[in-house]
């Protein structure tokens, strides 16, 4: 780990005392580690000791009015191979969120370009607290990292949610974060499919679905976050192409699969899209007019390709993985394990599409990992980042490499 340096940002929580036992570790497994401190920090925490402990000057918000010829904000937050924010207040957590720049440790924050990993601490019910939850979930899908809060007894007297987690954990997902080998999936290439498809009718009407594209494109910026090389082939969606991924834009499902099989060979496929299973027979080249007095026009519908399948039974290129959705609004899992036989996938996430779930379209999802005959795995509800997350550590453990 020689020659590795993290930013560590301590925000004003009791926890701060930890920081230094966090310095200790790193600097014994050779990493470099400078420190920044918020105003409320410095009143918890001796910035002489951790000085000492980093062996480099820690920074603080008068250094904006003297140091500032000395080392700029952006090369103080560019310098770090990665940013921690240990212990994080709600506060710092919500400033990021909104990308509030009004002292030393929020602007490096705004300004870095290194990955950046929260280890949250406060009160259970400020944690708990919707305005917390919606900063944190903005924050995941900004592609930030959490780890923690963990349970247990609180300084001010509370139990729940809260606790900074241990050094240990934080140094050992630190570690993660520095290795090299953090990307497990590097020289693996991946497929994903996203959003709905729409079927034309005619040049300005279509048959489609409340697909969003919000999980695939998760998966598909995960799977490229472990450093596999990803084709995110895309139905029309309203969100952007996930970073260092090459998305394929597509409008019908016809298309989605021509798409697929272009970007074969691949090692593993993930199938998101929620694809229409049927298509108008014909569709109209000119606007189709309403005739005074003519009864309305029928439409006769044809089945579409079924992308998961033939992905599935590729005879030439198939792939070693492919993971495959059920959306249900009935009983799921039993409807999940016909749906991952009839189609042929390895493994199949099933999620709950009824009225009240909130998953098409939503920012979370609960679903059920099935991936043989063995029991279900049900995950709890996350947001969709966090699903994709888990989904990838999967995807790595299975193609025998370690998790990210
Ligand atoms: N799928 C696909 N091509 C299709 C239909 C579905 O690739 N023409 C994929 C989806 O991306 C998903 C899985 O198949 O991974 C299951 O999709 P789902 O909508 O749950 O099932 P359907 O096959 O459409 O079956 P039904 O609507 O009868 O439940």
């Amino acid at each position: 780990m020689s020659g590795r340096r993290v930013l560590l940002i301590i925000t004003g929580g009791i926890a701060a005392y930890k920081a230094q036992e966090l310095v200790r570790r790193l600097k014994e497994r050779g990493i470099a580690v400078r420190c920044v401190l918020t105003r409320a920090a410095k009143e918890l925490v001796s910035p002489l000791a951790l000085a000492a402990l980093s062996g480099e000057k820690v920074y603080d918000d008068l250094f904006s009015l003297t140091d500032e010829a000395e080392m700029g904000h952006i090369r103080l937050s560019r310098e770090a191979d990665l940013v921690v924010v240990a212990p994080a207040t709600a506060d710092i957590i919500a400033k990021m969120a909104h990308g509030l720049a009004d002292d030393l440790a929020s602007t490096l924050l705004l300004a870095t370009d290194k990955p950046v990993l929260v280890a949250p601490a406060m009160n259970p019910f400020m944690w708990r607290h919707p305005a917390t939850q919606r900063n944190v979930a903005q924050l995941i899908h900004d592609g930030v990292e959490f780890v923690g809060p963990a349970e247990g007894d609180m300084a001010c007297g509370e139990t729940g949610p809260g606790r900074l987690v241990e050094p240990d954990v934080l140094v050992e997902r630190i570690l993660v974060r520095l290795e090299p080998q953090s990307q497990p999936l590097r020289g693996v290439r991946a497929l994903v499919t996203s959003g709905p498809t729409c079927e034309a009718i005619d040049p300005v009407r279509f048959i489609a679905n409340r697909s969003s594209g919000r999980q695939g494109h998760a998966i598909a910026a995960a799977l490229a976050r472990a450093g596999a090389q990803v084709t995110l082939v895309s139905g029309p969606v309203a969100i952007p192409d996930p970073p260092g991924v090459h998305t394929v834009h597509v409008e019908s499902a016809r298309d989605m699969l021509a798409a697929c099989e272009a970007a074969l060979p691949v090692d593993v496929a993930v199938c998101a899209a929620a694809v229409a299973d049927w298509r108008p027979e014909m569709s109209a080249p000119q606007k189709l007019k309403k005739e005074e007095g003519a009864a309305p026009p029928v439409l006769r519908l044809v089945e579409n390709p079924d992308i998961l399948a033939t992905l599935s039974r590729h005879e030439r290129a198939r792939p070693r993985l492919v993971v495959g959705f059920a959306a249900e609004t009935g009983e799921l899992e039993a409807a999940a394990r016909r749906k991952r036989a009839k189609k042929g996938c390895d493994w199949i996430l099933a999620n709950d599409v009824s009225p009240g779930s909130q998953v098409f379209g939503g920012e979370r999802n609960q679903v059920l990992l099935i991936t043989g005959d063995g029991p279900a795995e049900a995950w709890p509800e996350l947001c969709k980042e966090e699903v994709a997350r888990r989904l990838v550590a999967r995807i790595a453990l299975a193609l025998g490499r370690t998790a990210p």
